[in-house]
């Protein structure tokens, strides 16, 4: 009988993404709205056929985004969405039967990837549901610990980490001679950034993505920071050309145009200030921080409303099914209008 790896046949994958269109889609945490749909036809008039016959070049684009983020060209990989860069990190810094750890409920991939490659998965629980605890990470992590991936915000909680958290947990990692990931899918919703550790320690990378905020999921593209040796390893591991060209021109128009990201972060801020004050005026118990997402505890069955607002609304939230947030859904938030939309929709839904 021929080998087949048992890690890829056991392996649990949920393939939710698809047959959305046409809904209001805030379930993955999108930005719900997209770009001006004259940004996309003024980034699209240049598009010829060459430039989408030959393989993408990202060099210059490379260079305009690691100045931007203050860092050398040499200490930044991009990489197909980010989901590529934190499997190859878990490649490249993890060996089988290798210990990685995570805050649970969290980022599906990490959970995936590391039962796609043999490592062990230990999962630090959230304290009450909705608090996470550095204490518990820094007691998780031991000599068997490879990786810890730490979020900043956390998904799909949205707490997050002061300075000082993070760097006892990476100070833990170092004596334990472990490496870290820090996650900021979800940075521009967070008081601010960790990218200086991922260049100043030794052990550190961080991966970031052009997914949610900026709007480009369907380009994918994110990227991985950290010193030249480690981004190295991961773009060793990327296939050829991996990153896709219009995703490349999307992004380099948006971090070249002035105040374009504060302006879609002032409008997504103020759309979920106004969700989470209608909720909470309505009596709900809205768990809300860092993210572009909100945990609503529904009145009635959560299970029953997602649905409802799927079926009848075409709207799509999450809802987990694990024991401690059944009586929830996560709602990506938007601009206002996408809000109250939402609102008006799970006053029917929810009643
Ligand atoms: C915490 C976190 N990290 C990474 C990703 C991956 O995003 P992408 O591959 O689109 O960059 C996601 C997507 O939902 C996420 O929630």
């Amino acid at each position: 009988m021929f080998y087949v790896n048992q890690d890829v046949v056991e392996l649990n994958r949920i393939f939710d993404q698809n047959l959305r269109e046409g809904f209001l889609r805030l379930d993955l945490n999108e930005n719900p709205g997209g770009l001006p749909k004259e940004f996309i036809d003024d980034v699209l008039k240049d598009v010829d056929s060459e430039f989408v016959a030959k393989y993408p070049e990202t060099e210059p684009f490379q260079r305009k985004l690691a100045a931007e983020l203050g860092i050398t060209r040499d200490e930044i990989v991009l990489t197909n969405g980010s989901a590529e860069a934190i499997r190859h990190i878990i490649e490249a810094f993890t060996s089988p039967g290798g210990e990685i750890i995570s805050v649970d409920p969290s980022y599906a991939m990490y959970a995936v990837y590391a039962k796609m490659y043999g490592r062990k998965h230990k999962k630090v629980p959230y304290r009450d549901g909705f608090t996470s605890s550095v204490s518990d990470i820094i007691d998780a992590i031991s000599d068997e610990t490879q990786l810890v991936i730490i979020l900043n915000p956390n998904n799909p909680v949205g707490d997050v980490y002061t300075d000082e958290e993070v760097k006892s947990i990476i100070e833990c990692a170092q004596k334990h001679e472990a490496f870290v990931l820090i996650d900021e899918a979800y940075l521009y919703f967070a008081p601010s950034t960790f990218i200086d550790m991922a260049i100043s320690y030794d052990h550190v990378i961080l991966t970031r993505t052009f997914s949610k905020l900026f709007s480009l999921a369907g380009c994918r593209l994110g990227y991985a920071v950290g010193k030249k040796e480690y981004v190295q390893l991961v773009q060793k591991l990327c296939t050829p050309h991996n990153v896709n060209a219009f995703g490349i021109r999307f992004a380099d128009r948006i971090i070249s145009s002035d105040g374009m990201v504060e302006d879609m972060v002032a409008k997504q801020t103020e759309g979920k200030e106004y969700l989470i004050d209608t909720l909470r005026k309505e009596g709900y118990f809205v768990n809300a921080m860092g993210g572009n997402f909100v945990f609503v505890k529904t009145k009635k069955d959560a299970a029953d409303v997602t649905d409802r607002l799927k079926n009848e609304e075409k709207i799509l939230v999450k809802h987990y099914t694990d024991e401690k947030y059944k009586n929830y859904i996560r709602v990506t938030t938007g601009t206002k209008d996408i809000m109250e939309k939402f609102v008006a929709s799970l006053q029917k839904c929810d009643k």
